[in-house]
């Protein structure tokens, strides 16, 4: 059992251990599909084009780039604890204009560095689970957000189906550390994802902890028989 502080020490260590490999081994380990739940969740942004919007924990900055793209005056702020991440993702950012539209800001997703009232859309994709304290977070997230802004938490849950249930636990389990670990040299980075997975929250917890945190219409949407859910909240 770790304090909240050793969890954030732990987390901001492990993807840094792995940051020059994550997006390789992201696409690779989800067979590409991470793309698609990234694409289905920015889409719930279409309200609003101009932004500007928050991703919180957004790493390597896939979903940065994601919202970027979907709308082309949109200002995005990036905001993650790890330095390494928003680094590697900033080496890698293609050579285009969103450049200049996204605005990477080491910051932790706990006491957000930005004034309340500030962004009209918060993405947070598989960054909810690495949080140290989740209502503290949520009620972060609640603060900067406009009034009739909307929250979007892109996030690993755990599939129900019977068939499926197995199957995904035996990959996630045993295969994924083996291989990631192989690749990315930090086999303890995949088995804390696959244990950070098994340990996290009921959907129906978290979405008491967004009404908690004052979200209105709060509701899930499972993805690929629900490996993933966006959770959706408006302020
Ligand atoms: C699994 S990665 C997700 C990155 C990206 N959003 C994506 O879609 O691939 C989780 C990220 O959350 C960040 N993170 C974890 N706890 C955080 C916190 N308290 N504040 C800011 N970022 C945090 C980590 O540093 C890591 O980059």
């Amino acid at each position: 059992m770790r304090t909240p502080e050793e969890k954030k020490t732990f987390v901001r260590e492990k993807f840094s251990s792995i940051s020059p490999k994550y997006d390789f081994l992201n696409s690779v380990l989800s067979f590409q599909i991470d793309r698609y739940w990234r694409w289905v969740t920015t889409k719930e942004l279409k309200p609003f084009p101009d932004g500007p919007v928050l991703d919180l924990c957004a790493g390597t900055l896939p979903l940065s780039l994601e919202l970027a793209r979907q709308a082309k005056r949109r200002q995005v702020l990036a905001v993650d604890f790890c330095e390494d991440m928003l680094r590697a993702g900033v080496e890698n950012m293609p050579r285009d204009e969103r450049r200049q539209r996204i605005l990477p800001v080491c910051g932790d997703g706990e006491e957000i560095p930005v004034a309340s009232n500030t962004v009209w859309g918060i993405t947070v994709a598989f960054g909810v689970r690495n949080l140290a304290n989740t209502q503290q977070g949520l009620n972060e997230m609640h603060r900067v957000l406009k009034p009739g802004g909307k929250l979007l938490i892109l996030e690993f849950s755990r599939p129900a189906n019977p068939v499926v249930k197995p199957v995904y636990s035996f990959y996630l389990n045993r295969v994924l550390p083996k291989v990631a670990g192989l690749v990315s040299g930090d086999k303890e980075a995949y088995e804390y994802l696959a244990s950070s997975i098994a340990e996290f929250y009921e959907p129906d917890v978290l979405l008491g902890m967004m009404d908690k945190a004052g979200f209105a219409r709060v509701h899930r949407r499972p993805m690929t028989f629900g490996i993933v859910s966006i959770y959706v909240g408006v302020k």
